[in-house]
């Protein structure tokens, strides 16, 4: 390794979007910074996701600097908000003229991004690839076949992403495993996490709902195909209503999930107050909440990895995971839309008998210095080629 980055290898741009975009960039900026020689970043916000809430709270809890551009897309169609990200994202390549593109996750904008910086011929290095849910019903798998067929080096979190992506005919040369950079920021953070009570208080609820010996759950919910339809809504809110006789749910509410609430008036579902309703959360209070929990419900694909790193049972409520790792080895049961199997598990996972699980190979919190290494490597090697 030279002591200095070279002057002539551009800075790696760093795309961020949307929330779950955001715990996976924070560790990584700090490794590329502390690396021997120190790696030049841009950080790029395409503005998919804009409010206080679902983002610049989530920026000061993680520690994340101010991104040095804003795309400024918001909210639009699928293909608007795509279209949108790669439009004003081509300037910027122009402009900045990048060593890489880096990208996270499965968001519209992880592809968007991809697609531009690939056809100027600028490498593109994905972060959490290879996960497959084999439903092409989700906008995020779509995200990520497409994210992973193209970009060049493919950085996975659990060893089945290494088959998936053999099974696409990806050659294994672009990919790496080097475990989960979420559970980096789990770890970095932990101790910073804040009390539950903290949060419950912050609406009026009143914290002993929670601190009584019963304990509490979590709930999220956002994905379209759980929300976005009444009766589907309706019947996991009336299920969700009737666990919360046996224990007070703390529910983090979407904006997606609180506006079809009020669209389709079933209000009256969540109108009890064993059912203790927040706005989306900072990454600070989630962690606290989930840390504290008994159960998490949830349909989010990144509290299904967190909560195997914690060690708290959840409930996917989802007929299928990208994240099979958490089922087979940590605390994670898919129990679909299935009101019959969500009565099921949770009413033994309240008995003490849910799932306890451990936490997988390379989800040690070093994951983004394993990334810096190895992305320092390969462009240097790349650049010396060239000049050479
Ligand atoms: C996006 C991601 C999803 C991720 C989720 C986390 C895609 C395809 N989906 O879904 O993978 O799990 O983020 O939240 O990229 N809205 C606001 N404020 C905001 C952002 C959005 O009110 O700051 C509302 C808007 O009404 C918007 C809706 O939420 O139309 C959905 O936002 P969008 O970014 O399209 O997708 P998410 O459902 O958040």
């Amino acid at each position: 390794m030279p002591e200095l980055w070279p002057n002539d290898l551009g800075p790696v741009i760093c795309v961020v979007g949307a929330r779950p975009n955001f715990m996976k960039m924070a560790p990584i900026l700090r490794a590329f910074a502390a690396h021997q020689p120190a790696i030049p970043t841009l950080l790029l916000h395409t503005g998919q996701h804009y409010d206080r809430d679902m983002n610049d709270k989530l920026f000061e809890d993680l520690r994340l600097p101010h991104p040095d551009i804003n795309l400024e897309v918001g909210s639009g169609s699928h293909a608007v908000q795509t279209a949108e990200v790669m439009r004003r994202f081509e300037p910027v390549l122009d402009e900045k003229k990048p060593s890489c593109v880096l990208v996270v996750g499965d968001v519209n904008s992880t592809l968007a991004c991809t697609l531009v910086a690939v056809k100027k011929n600028i490498p593109v290095v994905h972060v959490e690839a290879g996960l497959r849910s084999y439903d092409r019903g989700m906008p995020e798998e779509i995200n990520r076949v497409l994210t992973d067929q193209i970009a060049d080096l493919l950085y996975t979190t659990e060893r089945s992403a290494a088959d998936n992506l053999a099974r696409e005919g990806i050659a294994a040369e672009r990919v790496r495993f080097v475990g989960n950079v979420m559970i980096d920021s789990l770890l970095n953070n932990r101790e910073f996490a804040r009390a539950p009570a903290d949060s419950i208080a912050a609406v009026n609820a009143d914290p002993a709902l929670i601190s009584s010996q019963q304990g509490y759950g979590v709930v999220t919910m956002h994905r379209p195909s759980n929300v976005d339809h009444a009766d589907v809504l309706a019947s996991l809110l009336g299920v969700l209503r009737e666990i919360s006789e046996s224990i007070p749910l703390v529910f983090a509410l979407h904006p997606r999930t609180k506006g079809n609430i009020e669209r389709f008036g079933l209000q009256h579902l969540i109108d009890t107050p064993r059912m203790i309703m927040l706005p989306p959360q900072g990454y600070l209070e989630m962690l606290g909440l989930m840390a504290g929990a008994r159960i998490v419900l949830t349909d989010s694909g990144g509290l299904q990895e967190e909560t195997t790193a914690l060690g708290v049972p959840c409930l996917t409520m989802r007929e299928n995971t990208e994240r099979p790792i958490t089922v087979d080895q940590g605390t994670n049961t898919m129990v679909g839309r299935d009101i019959v199997a969500i009565r099921h598990h949770a009413a033994e996972t309240l008995a003490g008998r849910g799932k306890s699980g451990r936490v997988p190979e390379l989800w040690d919190g070093r994951t983004a210095e394993r990334i810096a290494e190895d992305l320092a490597t390969w462009l240097l090697a790349r650049r010396n080629a060239a000049v050479n």
